[in-house]
């Protein structure tokens, strides 16, 4: 019995050892410390912030395409507070290549007031080449972000509104 305690203790303690350095696949997906005594796990990983960011990422696509620029203007928003998250929770993320992000958000949002198809599709390439630019950088150019072809977003209607 104290050896199957004895087995359970050191089995948790090698999961949570294990923890940290999961936390440390990309250098800049290390959290910033805390201070002692205050060491718990952020609620949402940078893998997991940026995964929302990939569905964003689709849905502004889906957006431009369909020429919903409410939906546009909604989703580059949503975007920049997700990649701005990340910045200010994960330290060592280096702030131009969120800057870089930005500045293809606030262009696709230009067109979207302007209502130009072009600027959108223009401002969402360069939005994609900052992607990527930040992955490279991290030492993930593996995670390759592409202009989508479809969405699994069936759920959500993409037309603006009459
Ligand atoms: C400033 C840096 C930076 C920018 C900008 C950035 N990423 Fe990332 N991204 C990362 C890092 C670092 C990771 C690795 C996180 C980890 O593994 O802990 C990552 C991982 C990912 C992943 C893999 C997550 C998973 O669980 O499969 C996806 C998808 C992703 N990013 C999408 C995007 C999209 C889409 C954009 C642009 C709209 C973007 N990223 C912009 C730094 C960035």
């Amino acid at each position: 019995m104290t050896q199957m305690r004895l087995c359970l203790v050191l089995g948790l303690a090698s999961v949570l050892g294990a923890l940290p350095s999961l936390a440390q696949d990309s250098p800049f997906a290390e959290q910033p410390y805390q201070g002692t005594g205050n060491r718990q796990p952020m609620l949402l990983a940078l893998a997991d912030l940026m995964s929302l960011a990939q569905d964003r990422h689709i849905k502004l696509w889906q957006a431009g395409k369909a020429n919903h620029y409410a939906l546009v203007t909604y989703e580059a928003n949503k975007l920049s507070d997700s990649l701005y998250r990340a910045a200010s929770l994960y330290s060592n993320i280096p702030v131009p290549l969120v800057k870089a992000t930005d500045e293809a958000l606030m262009r696709i949002s230009a067109a979207a007031d302007k209502r130009n198809g072009a600027e959108f599709q223009s401002a969402f390439r360069d939005l994609t080449i900052a992607c990527n630019a930040c992955h490279q950088a991290a030492g993930l150019a593996f995670v390759k972000i592409k202009t989508p072809t479809s969405s699994p977003f069936t759920n959500q209607d993409f037309t603006p509104n009459q």
